[in-house]
C-alpha cells in the first residue's frame, strides 16, 4: 500500500483517472475493487446515539455472500435508471458510487447512496470525497432533498460520512434496515456545503 508516501496525494491528482457510468454488463466489475481494510473499531446505534467500540479487525476483502446478495439488487437498481458512476485508472475500476433513482422517505424526498467504495490502493487521496460530491449532485438533479446512507459500521466509514454532514436517521427505511440491520443508517441534507 502507498498510504504512507508524502507524494501519494500528488501522484493521484496527476494521474489521468477517467470517470464514466457503468453499463449493465459491467456491474460485476464492482467486486474487482480491493475492499480490504484495517478497521480500528465499530459503531452501533443505541437509541438516538452512536456508540463506538474499539475492536481492531483486518477485513480481507468483500464479505462472503455479498456478491450473490447484491447482484440482483444492483441489477434492478440499474434497470430502473440508477446512477452507476465508476472511476477508472486505465482499465482498472478503482472507485464506484451508486445512487438509486427510487424515491424514499415520506414525501419521496430521499435517494439512497447505494454504494461508495474506493480501492484500498487509492484511498486517502480525496477520491471518496469526489465520489460523494458527485453522488450528492446526482441526487439533487433528481430533485432529492436528502441522501440516505446505509453505512458500514466501521470507524473510518462512519467518520467519513459524518465529516460530509451525515447524521443518524431517526426513521430508517424498513426495507433497507431489514437488508442491513447492522449498518448505521444516516441522512445527509442536500444543502449547499456537501464538498461542492
Ligand atoms: C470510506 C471511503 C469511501 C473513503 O474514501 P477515500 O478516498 O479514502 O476518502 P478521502 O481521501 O476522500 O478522505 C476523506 C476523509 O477521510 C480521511 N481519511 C481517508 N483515509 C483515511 C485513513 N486511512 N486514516 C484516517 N483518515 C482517513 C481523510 O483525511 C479525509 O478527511 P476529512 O473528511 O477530514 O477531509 C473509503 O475509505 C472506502 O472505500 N472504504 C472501505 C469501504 C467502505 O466502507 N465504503 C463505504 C460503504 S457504505
Amino acid at each position: 500500500m502507498g498510504e504512507e508516501s508524502p507524494y501519494r496525494r500528488e501522484r493521484l491528482f496527476m494521474r489521468q483517472l477517467i470517470a464514466r457510468e457503468l453499463s449493465a454488463d459491467e456491474l460485476d466489475r464492482i467486486w474487482e475493487i480491493d475492499r480490504s481494510e484495517e478497521i480500528g473499531g465499530w459503531y452501533t446505534v443505541q437509541g438516538a446515539d452512536l456508540h463506538y467500540q474499539p475492536e481492531p479487525q483486518s477485513l480481507g476483502g468483500w464479505p462472503s455472500g455479498i456478491r450473490e446478495k447484491y447482484a440482483p439488487i444492483l441489477a434492478a437498481c440499474h434497470a430502473r435508471g440508477g446512477w452507476f458512476h465508476g472511476l477508472f485508472d486505465g482499465d482498472r475500476l478503482i472507485g464506484v458510487a451508486v445512487v438509486d433513482s427510487k424515491p424514499l422517505g415520506e414525501q419521496g424526498q430521499q435517494r439512497q447512496l447505494k454504494l461508495l467504495y474506493v480501492d484500498r490502493a487509492y484511498r486517502n487521496g480525496a477520491l471518496g470525497k469526489r465520489l460523494f460530491a458527485a453522488a450528492v449532485a446526482q441526487a439533487r438533479r433528481w430533485g432529492a432533498r436528502q441522501l440516505y446512507v446505509s453505512s458500514t459500521p466501521s470507524e473510518s466509514t462512519v467518520r467519513f460520512y459524518r465529516r460530509r454532514g451525515c447524521y443518524l436517521n431517526p426513521e430508517p427505511d424498513p426495507e433497507l434496515y431489514a437488508l442491513e440491520p447492522r449498518d448505521v443508517h444516516l441522512l445527509c441534507d442536500l444543502g449547499l456545503s456537501n464538498d461542492e
